[in-house]
């Protein structure tokens, strides 16, 4: 019998890891053993349910309310037929009084988690009933600080952002349209992490490639002799610049500086072409291939041929200054998956080395830096777009169509979210905070005016039993009241109170205050007792429920825990601390 368990636990590998299933075991297998099987797939439920002291068997979810066997000498494993609800079966073990059923099929049962680790010298069996982490937020809220855990975000890397446009410096959304779009909410979310990054982190490492010094002149290298760059005074930077002239041809070698750079992988220029100008920086791969990275003028997103990759850094990009930051490894690894999508292997994560730096055509060059990060470029490079792209309504109208459910609940392109105006808003008013450029500000209030207007005119306000304003991520008719979406809106009308002037200030307040008394009162409306819903479609449509995946769950506690810093309710802080037990298999009791 031994052989053949280890046989099998050879062949199905790790995933069929034996495991015991603590509830059961407790309940019947130790009373009554072998007809346990028998006694639990009777057709008649109620004889079952009986004999479970059932409230016990729920408060001990998750509890150490299991206890291992006494040690009863050598192991005798048998196998054992389980009949699962009746219906089918599946190979367990026997060992005692105790059953084992593989892991693997109870993982899919109860959507729980568990692998095998080795460390400290031995292997052992990590159980999780859920995956995801509850942070602990500050114990202050501010419109200036962290926005609650996003230092941990890393929206560029997501596969869902197809690359950072070389022409705004913002991620493209992939998700619901393989072309690409602008995507407010993952545009405010780039802007929110790198803000909270640059608050977290200690301050980047830079390294000089060229300013206007003459130190720099001899690290230039020329493709030939027609090529030249000399220190030129210029007026409008009220200092030396380097004066290039060369080939516009990207295949050419360009006037380069050459390194061997592994740390300090953002770019930094300041150039202004003359003419078709571009740049060009060479990437080594894990693998040891060469790839160039082409900065062009053009519309283009981003296109490849062979081991150049090339991003359209916006046209009539020439005889002006231009300042570019740019994060080489993500530009490099968004071109790889770019360019071999269906080859997973060779888009794995590569890391990325900077052989050389390189410019075509003629121009200026005024400083060229290498450095560890440059959050605050790519934060305030979100907020620009915002102030640059929003409607005349104060909205950002999303140009794609949204299925939330197909032919019942649907968005046709153009559609305003409230979780956008929201994101947007707590961005805004960072970007203001620390700039003090009022650009930023007024562009958060005017983001209100989508909140006042309903989701069936073209706004985002639902409201709920003819009672409670609700403010929709998806503004769908009827609505879908998205729970984390209308909080983030919430947070974002809370930053922007804060940072206007009284008169500016009553219309947030107004919507803010309103918000937050429709989210008391609807809040436990998503609470299933053992997880949260993500939407409310099961009351408004009558359809099944959407429970919240854990992301989505935990999304939903962070919220709570931040709302609970900014409002004194204990809904907040009682909720947020249920739910987070719900994470460990703690559910509520039933009757
Ligand atoms: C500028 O150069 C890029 C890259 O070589 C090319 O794709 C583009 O068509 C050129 N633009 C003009 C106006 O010639
Ligand atoms: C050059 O650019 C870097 C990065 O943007 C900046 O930190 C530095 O101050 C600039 N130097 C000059 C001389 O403009």
């Amino acid at each position: 019998m031994r052989v053949n368990f280890k046989l099998l636990v050879t062949v199905v590998g790790i995933s069929s890891f034996m495991f015991t299933i603590t509830w059961w075991s407790r309940c019947d297998i130790n009373k009554q053993d072998n007809n346990f099987f028998r006694e639990n797939h009777s057709p008649d439920r109620s004889s079952v349910t009986d004999e479970f002291d059932s409230k016990l068997r729920f408060q001990e979810r998750g509890a150490k309310s299991f206890q291992a066997p006494l040690d009863e000498g050598p192991i005798d494993y048998r196998e054992i037929e389980c009949l699962i609800n009746g219906e089918y079966n599946i190979k367990c073990r026997k060992e005692g009084s105790e059953v084992y059923m593989p892991f693997s099929f109870l993982q899919k049962y109860f959507e729980v988690y568990g692998s095998v680790e080795t460390y400290d010298g031995f292997e052992r069996f990590e159980f999780q009933h859920s995956y995801s982490s509850v942070y602990q937020p500050e114990d202050r809220y501010t419109p200036a600080g962290v926005f609650m855990f996003f230092e941990f975000y890393n929206v560029e890397e997501r596969t869902r952002v197809k690359c950072i446009s070389g022409a705004e410096g913002v991620p493209i959304s992939i998700q619901w349209s393989q072309e690409g779009y602008h995507y407010p909410i993952q545009i405010s979310q780039y802007g929110l992490s790198h803000y909270s990054k640059y608050l977290r982190e200690d301050t980047p490492q830079t390294l000089v490639l060229m300013d206007g010094s003459d130190q720099y002149m001899s690290h230039w290298m020329l493709p030939d002799s027609k090529s030249q760059v000399n220190l030129v005074k210029n007026e409008e930077k009220r200092r030396n610049v380097v004066e290039f002239s060369t080939t516009e041809k990207t295949s050419s070698a360009g006037i380069s500086l050459t390194m061997e750079e592994k740390k300090h992988l953002v770019l930094t220029v300041d150039c202004k072409f003359l003419n078709n100008g571009s740049f060009t920086v060479m990437v080594e791969a894990d693998t040891g291939d060469m790839y160039r990275l082409h900065y062009v003028q053009g519309n283009s997103l981003i296109y490849s041929s062979g081991k150049n990759i090339y991003y359209g850094i916006g046209r009539n990009k020439y005889k002006k200054w231009i300042h570019i930051t740019r994060n080489i490894l993500v530009d490099f690894r968004k071109g790889l998956s770019y360019k071999f999508s269906k080859n997973k292997k060779i888009t794995k994560k590569h890391s990325a080395k900077i052989t050389a730096i390189s410019f075509h055509g003629q121009g200026l060059l005024s400083n060229v830096t290498l450095a560890s990060a440059a959050h605050l470029e790519h934060f305030y490079d979100a907020a620009d777009w915002l102030v640059r792209h929003q409607d005349d309504q104060g909205g950002w109208p999303i140009m794609v169509k949204r299925n939330l459910i197909p032919n019942i609940l649907e968005l046709q392109p153009g559609w305003y979210s409230a979780m956008a105006q929201g994101q947007a808003m707590s961005l805004l008013a960072r970007a203001y905070l620390k700039s003090n450029d009022v650009k930023y500000l007024q562009s958060a209030l005017k983001a209100v005016k989508p909140f006042e207007v309903s989701s069936s005119q073209g706004g985002v306000k639902a409201r709920y039993a003819n009672s409670y304003d609700w403010y929709e991520e998806y503004p769908t008719t009827p609505g879908s009241y998205v729970l984390n979406g209308f909080i983030y809106s919430l947070l974002g009308l809370y930053d922007l109170k804060e940072i206007s002037q009284p008169e500016d200030r009553v219309t947030a307040e107004k919507l803010y205050s309103e918000g937050l008394k429709s989210l008391k009162a609807m809040l436990l409306m998503f609470d299933t007792g053992t997880g949260t819903f993500y939407d409310l479609r099961h009351i408004t449509l009558g359809i099944s429920p959407n429970r919240a995946r854990w992301d989505y769950h935990t999304t939903h506690i962070n919220q709570l825990l931040t709302l609970s810093i900014i409002d004194d309710d204990p809904i907040f802080l009682n909720t947020a601390k249920r739910w987070t037990d719900y994470m460990k298999g703690k559910w509520a009791s039933h009757n």
